[in-house]
Formats: C-alpha cells, sequence, structure tokens
C-alpha cells in the first residue's frame, strides 16, 4: 500500500500551507460537533489541550467560553503566528510551539480535529501513546474521525472503525464512538466523534 512507504511531514511542509489562503482542511469556524461538546461542559477550569491546532478554531472558541486553562499546541510557526491574529487576547502563556510526540504535561481533556488525519499511518501508535500519557487519570480524549481512507500519499488520511478500535482499545475505554449526526455538509457522514476516558494501564 502507497501509505506504508511514508515519512513524517515536516514542519516546512505544515508551514507552507499557512499562506495567505486558507488551507483546505481550516473549516474557518469551531466543528460543530466538537462545539457541541464544548457547550456542555461544566468545569471551567479544565485543563484542555488542542494539539495540531493550526489556526486554532477550537482553541479560541474553548476561550471565549471562559476555558482559561486552554493550550494550543501546534510545531507550526505560521499557524500560530495566524492564530494569534484571529485570537489576539490569548495568552502566550498558553501557546505551545513544539513537536507533539515530544510535549510532556497532563491534560484533563485533549480535543482532536483534523490532527490524527494529518499523520502517516504509521505513526498512529505514537499518537495514541502519547495521548495516553498526556492525560491525567481518568482525562478523556475527545474529536472527530474520517470513517474512510483517502486514496493519496499526503494528508490527511482516515482509516475504517474497526482499524480505530484496534489501535485504541489497549490504551482507552470507548464512551462515545458513533458517525456524527451535525457535522459540515461536506463531511456529513464521514466523521465519527469520539469520546474515549484512558484506561489506567
Ligand atoms: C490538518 S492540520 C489541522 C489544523 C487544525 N486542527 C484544523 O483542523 O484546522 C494539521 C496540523 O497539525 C500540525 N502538526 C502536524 N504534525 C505535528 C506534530 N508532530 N506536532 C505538532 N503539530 C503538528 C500541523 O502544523 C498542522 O497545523
Amino acid at each position: 500500500m502507497l501509505e506504508d512507504n511514508l515519512s513524517d511531514f515536516s514542519v516546512s511542509y505544515w508551514d507552507s500551507h499557512y499562506g495567505q489562503s486558507k488551507p483546505g482542511w481550516d473549516m474557518g469556524s469551531v466543528s460543530p460537533p466538537i462545539r457541541e461538546y464544548i457547550d456542555q461542559l461544566q468545569n471551567k477550569k479544565l485543563r484542555i489541550l488542542v494539539p495540531g491546532a493550526g489556526r486554532g478554531w477550537e482553541v479560541k472558541y474553548l476561550f471565549e467560553q471562559g476555558f482559561e486553562n486552554t493550550f494550543l499546541l501546534d510545531f507550526s510557526k505560521n499557524a500560530i503566528e495566524q492564530f494569534r491574529l484571529l485570537c489576539p487576547q490569548f495568552p502566550d502563556s498558553n501557546i505551545i510551539n513544539d513537536d507533539f510526540f515530544t510535549h510532556n504535561s497532563h491534560y484533563d481533556l485533549v480535543l482532536e480535529q483534523t490532527f490524527f488525519s494529518s499523520l502517516i499511518p504509521g505513526r498512529r501508535i505514537n499518537y495514541v501513546q502519547k495521548m495516553h500519557q498526556l492525560l491525567k487519570p481518568d482525562g478523556k480524549l475527545c474529536g472527530l474521525l474520517f470513517n474512510h481512507k483517502f486514496e493519496n500519499t499526503e494528508p490527511p488520511f482516515g482509516d475504517t472503525v474497526d482499524i480505530y478500535e484496534r489501535l485504541f482499545r489497549n490504551y482507552f475505554q470507548f464512551e462515545h464512538f458513533e458517525i456524527a449526526y451535525n457535522s459540515i455538509k461536506p463531511r456529513a457522514g464521514r466523521e465519527i466523534f469520539f469520546l474515549l476516558k484512558k484506561i489506567d494501564l
């Protein structure tokens, strides 16, 4: 399979996508299923990470709703520069310009929005293990995954429900894992909304 021979996409690859125009994956606003999940969170003190946040629509929304312990992580300086323009009040101390795989901290919640699909399939198990490591006991990973493959040699990379279940089940308990009913039109029926709780290993 084509995907098996891929190597990681570099910072410069991602930087080059944050030019004048909006990158293809960028929805220009918070994703509705994630917005709905955020809206039912009661505890505004949660320590929340959004990795591979790009221009940071989810981060901006969380911040505007009063979740002040929200952290944006992206290794692309250009993405972060654009986020700063979109959300100038967001504290610099909560912006992490780093590689997800070397980041060390602990969070109550991590939100996933097209970051998983930006990674080559060979990195997925590292993603799952890193998410597990970054979460506090009983911490949760929530977000969206494409429910199908793409025939391409660059991101996005999707997969099937079966593959995802096998990937996460040794590290997370599945609280919710269903096709989202409130995706934006172009992604309708193609996104799984998931909520996974860290298993104590
Ligand atoms: C497809 S984009 C998604 C951006 C944003 N979540 C969205 O949906 O608009 C993937 C993002 O992940 C970032 N990224 C990819 N690999 C990364 C890594 N290892 N560490 C940190 N950021 C990474 C890229 O710079 C890019 O901004």
